[in-house]
Order: C-alpha cells, then structure tokens, then sequence
C-alpha cells in the first residue's frame, strides 16, 4: 500500500548537510526523504543537497543506506516520502495548488537522463558488443542519430583506453574492461550528474589502478557532479572535495577529505576508519 504524500517541503529541516555555489541550485537535493524495505527503515528523513560540480564521497558501514541513496536517485527505487531535487526540479512529486501530485514518467525521464550511474557489478547488456552497449541509451533515450552516437561512443572509448575493444562482445572482457565500458556507457549520455557505486570493489586489486586513473581524469577534465560511494580512501581524498559518513541512514559527520580521513570527531567515524584503512 502506497505511502501517503511527502511533507510540505517548507517545513523546517532537522540536520542539514549542504553546500551550495554562491548563486547556486544544489545539483541534487534530499528533501526529508524516507526510505523503507518492509518494516526496515532505511532512510528516515534524510536531508542532503549536493552542489554543482561538487564531489562528494559517502563512506559508512555496509548497510547503512548508500546504495539506496544512489538507486533513488536513478528512479530505481522510489521514495516512500521527502522530496528528491534535481536541479532544483523535483523528481517524483510536485505541489500543485494546495496538493502534492505526482510527476508524469515523461517528465521523470527528462530529469532522470540527467544522472548516470555506475555500478559495482558493471551490469552491461551482456548480448551486446562494446560499442552496442555505449550507443544504446544515447540512440534511443537522447534520439541521437547513428552516426553521432558511433561518434562519440568512439571518443569516450578512446577516453577510457577501449578503443581495441570496440567491437567485442561484453562477456569477453575481464571485469576492468567491463568497468572501463561501463563508465564510457554513462559519459555517453552526458551526465550532469555521475554517480559511482564501488565502483572498484569487484575489480582484482592490480586493475583498480586502471579503472581509478580514469575517473581521475574524469574528475580533472570535466565539471560533472560526483557522487561516490567508495572504500578507496585515498582516491576518495584525492578527487572528493566533502565526505559524508553515514550510519543507519542518517548522517553521522560532514568533513572536507582531509579532516575526515585524519581527525574524525565523530566516535562512530573513527571506529569505522579504523576498522576500513586498518
Ligand atoms: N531491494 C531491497 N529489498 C530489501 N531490503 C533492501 C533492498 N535493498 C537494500 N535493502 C536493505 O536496505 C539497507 C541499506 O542497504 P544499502 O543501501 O544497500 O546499504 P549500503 O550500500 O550502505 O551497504 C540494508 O538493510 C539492506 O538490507
Ligand atoms: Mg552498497
């Protein structure tokens, strides 16, 4: 049975992470947002925004709520209540008058292609080539034409150091390839947003290099908003520029990389980084 409605969003908020340009919409806002699995509360109000171009890791125990944060913000999952933002555009519901209305999937859509995402299973489209599976969204999503979507699948491939690979089936690539593709796949719809789910954490340890280097110069040559969820701390210091520590659902501290990855203040961040770095 559906939830009832979200709350108004004026109402005032309990903790707030947030940063925003000086003139700045958040690239991604969480409004009182609410999720649950049966009796088990996930989310329970979560409030976070996220500026544009921001980098922002978040680290916490397994089960504390990352992945659903991240498969939220792909329509995914939906929300049981709060409001998610895009752009300042909400995702699901809108006030309408003096009531809340849910938004049509068209209009969904257009802000869902906004964000991109890249799993920790890579998930590409397994009956498909390379090539296949980076012009498949762009062509029938976005309406690019052939031509255009070959185009520019081939200088992302190029980008991610895939080219050779441009015709191979996907079940053909070891599981850094498969990454490699997987990221190229959701640079070819142009993001906004990329959201990075563990993205390493299925990689053999002498591949994650690989796969690291290119999302740093990903970071380095693009103004994309990132939103991470990562074990590698040192990547997570060298490309983030806000580390969020989370723990059952809520926000348990709010750091720039430097402070949280050496002086946490929180007991429970300590005790986790402690436990992930050894
Ligand atoms: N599809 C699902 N069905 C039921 N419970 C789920 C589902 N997805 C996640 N959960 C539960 O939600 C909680 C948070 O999971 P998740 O967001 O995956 O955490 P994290 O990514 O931080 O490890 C966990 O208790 C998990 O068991
Ligand atoms: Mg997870």
């Amino acid at each position: 049975m559906p939830d009832p409605v979200p709350p108004d969003p004026t109402t005032s908020r309990g903790s707030h992470a947030m940063t925003t340009t000086s003139n700045g919409t958040p690239a991604i806002e969480f409004r009182d947002v609410v999720k649950r699995f049966g009796d088990n509360v996930v989310l329970d109000k979560l409030n976070f925004s996220v500026a544009k171009g921001d980098r922002v890791t978040l680290i916490g125990p397994s089960g504390s709520g990352k992945t659903t944060i991240l498969r939220l913000l792909m329509t995914l999952e939906e929300a049981n209540g709060g409001l998610i933002l895009i752009d300042g555009d909400p995702y699901t519901h809108e006030y309408k008058g003096d009531r809340w209305v849910e938004i049509p999937e068209k209009r969904r859509r257009v802000v869902r292609n906004r964000v991109g995402m890249v799993f920790q299973q890579f998930n590409l489209f397994p009956n498909m080539s390379v090539l296949e599976n980076i012009i498949e969204a762009p062509v029938h999503v976005l309406g690019l034409s052939k031509k255009d979507a070959v185009e520019r699948a081939e200088q992302l491939l190029e980008q991610v150091g895939m080219s050779d690979k441009r015709d191979a089936r996907c079940t053909q690539l070891s599981g850094g390839q498969q990454q490699r593709v997987a990221i190229a796949r959701a640079l070819a719809m142009d993001p906004e947003i990329l959201l990075l789910d563990e993205v390493t954490s299925a990689l053999d340890p002498e591949i994650v290099a690989d796969v690291l280097g290119v999302l740093r110069e990903i970071a380095r040559t693009t103004d994309i908003t990132m939103l991470l969820v990562t074990h590698e701390m040192q990547f997570a210091r060298e490309v983030s520029n806000r580390v969020l520590m989370f723990d059952h659902g809520q926000i348990v501290e709010e750091a720039d990389p430097e402070t949280m990855f050496t002086n946490p203040s929180h007991e429970r961040t300590q005790e986790f980084l402690k436990a992930v770095l050894g």
